[in-house]
């Protein structure tokens, strides 16, 4: 989808104006009221369209009107717009006529400021993602219309200079979404490996480690899990180097189980497709690392993503097998599908010790016991540091993320001790699971300041209530990862 930005609504095909609660029309809105005769609030007036946030009418343009068909848009309490209203606005006004055959979009920002402006076209891109790549008989009127958003500015020059610093992140989110919505026959982990590499081109450096390498290393638990596939397992390394030189980098850590059956402890058929968006917390970090090169942003930062399929097979490990992991902690395997956290172990240990990161933060999609403690909206954060566990939570909001801080009791330790090894891969039965997995988590970040998001809840979403997040993958974190840097970690 193109975006412009256009000093003037004239001749537009549909123009999308804003509304606040109680069908108080919106700057340039009021004008064309006027010009038509209040042709616009008597067509609000015999609706039940009242100006709520995530709510649309679309009448004929009256006559007055340069253009064709208006869409007006909620913007909910005029008092209460702030960023995420906007976007709210625009994703529901390119929603409301995106298969109405019209070729472009104009909205109206023309009293708004240049970020806002910025914001509302961010919003559209964001609206508009869809992952057709394998649809070859969607039918023309299924087939979204709209392939120009135009967003009238007052300050043209100043709402391109805003959004040059906005696209970036929304090519992440797609490019994040891209990852997570592809199936599992063609994102395998060296697929997957090959598409981080090609980061290269935004100035990003990315190392790939394969089996013999991750072997050489010891990095004996993650191989451990893609043992039984066919798909040799992969670490990508990325690397920006935005901030000072020598300065001591940030780290992001990601799960990227490109399909998890469970292995030996095989998964139940029904929904067993879910599991190809086990990598989207490795998807959000290298969302993250896009955006982050994208927008040439003044930090440094360490990306580093462990890439495995978990499959059941002659060689496989079994439960109850024992394996050596990268920090010398011996792991006795209980469940085999408990495999993200082995992943991980390997990964948080070689970022720590490699990079002395100031802190390490990862996401996973770890438990399905997290879905049970916070339903489908909300990622739990889990950290043993005040100060990275509210940066991060200070930035999900801002960015229409949810996330909730979670305990890791000490108390809960002995769950997970082994009488085999020093650390087994399962807690106390159902009790608390996604608490004693963050607690094997931690065992293997040495000590350093670090924080984990379970995202199994919000990393994939079936009914979505947010216009700029459609159904499907969601990119969960690029944005909240994003903000969090821009707004705690760079110079
Ligand atoms: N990838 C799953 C967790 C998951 C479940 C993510 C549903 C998204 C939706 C993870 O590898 C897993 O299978 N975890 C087990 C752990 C258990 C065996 C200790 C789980 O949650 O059941
Ligand atoms: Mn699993
Ligand atoms: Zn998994």
């Amino acid at each position: 989808m193109k975006i412009e930005f256009v000093a003037s609504a004239s001749g537009a095909e549909v123009l999308a104006v804003l509304v606040h609660e109680g069908r108080a029309l919106h700057g340039t809105g009021g004008n064309l009221d006027t010009a038509a005769s209040g042709a616009l609030t008597r067509a609000m007036n015999a609706s039940r369209f009242t100006g709520g946030s995530n709510s649309t009418l679309v009448v004929a343009a009256p006559a007055g009107v340069g253009a064709d068909t208006i869409v007006l848009t909620g913007g909910g309490e005029a008092g209460k717009f702030d960023d995420l209203a906007l976007e709210t606005a625009a994703g529901a006004a390119y929603h409301a006529v995106k298969l109405s055959g019209a070729k472009s979009l104009t909205i109206d920002a023309y009293a708004l400021s240049a970020e806002q402006a910025a914001r509302a076209a961010f919003a559209a891109r964001l609206a508009a993602y869809r992952f057709l790549k394998y649809r070859t008989t969607l039918k023309p009127e299924k087939t979204p219309s709209i392939e120009t958003v135009k967003v009238v500015a007052a300050d043209v020059t100043a709402a391109k200079a805003a959004y040059d610093k906005l696209s970036p992140v929304a090519d992440a989110v797609e490019f994040a979404r891209d990852l997570v919505s592809e199936p599992a026959n063609v994102l395998y982990p060296v697929e997957y490996a090959k598409r981080a590499k090609a980061l290269e081109k935004l100035g990003l450096e990315v190392e790939i480690l394969g089996e013999k390498e991750l072997e050489k290393l010891g990095f004996r638990t993650l191989l451990a899990v893609g043992q039984g596939s066919v798909r040799e397992s992969q670490v990508a390394i990325m690397k920006w180097n935005g901030g000072k030189k020598g300065e001591q980098p940030i780290a992001f850590v990601g799960k990227g189980v490109c399909f998890d059956t469970g292995g030996i402890s095989i998964k139940p058929a029904d929904g067993m497709e879910e599991m190809k968006w086990d990598m989207g917390g490795s998807a959000a970090v290298t969302g993250l690392m896009h955006a982050l090169a994208g927008r040439k942003a003044k930090v440094n930062a360490i990306g580093v993503i462990g890439l495995v399929e978990n499959m059941p097979d002659g060689a496989a490990q079994r439960p109850g097998d024992v394996v050596m992991s990268l920090s010398g902690q011996s792991v006795e395997v209980l469940n085999t599908d408990a495999e993200g956290r082995l992943v991980l172990a390997d990964c948080l240990w070689y970022t720590q010790e490699r990079f002395k990161p100031k802190f390490m933060l990862d996401l996973a999609t770890l438990t399905g016991a997290m879905i049970v403690a916070l339903g489908l909206e909300y990622a739990g954060v889990f950290s043993n540091s005040d100060e990275l566990a509210n940066n991060f939570l200070a930035a999900a909001p801002k960015v229409g993320e949810n996330a909730w801080r979670m305990p890791i009791p000490a108390a809960y330790e002995r769950h997970i001790d082994s009488p085999i090894a020093d650390v087994k891969n399962t807690g106390n039965g159902r009790a608390g699971g996604s608490i004693t997995a963050a607690l094997f988590l931690q065992r293997f970040t040495n000590g350093v300041p670090w924080a984990h998001i379970d995202i199994a809840p919000t990393a994939w979403v079936k009914d979505s209530k947010s216009p700029t997040v459609p159904d499907g993958a969601v990119g969960w974190g690029v944005r909240t990862l994003d903000r969090m840097v821009a707004d705690s970690y760079e110079a």
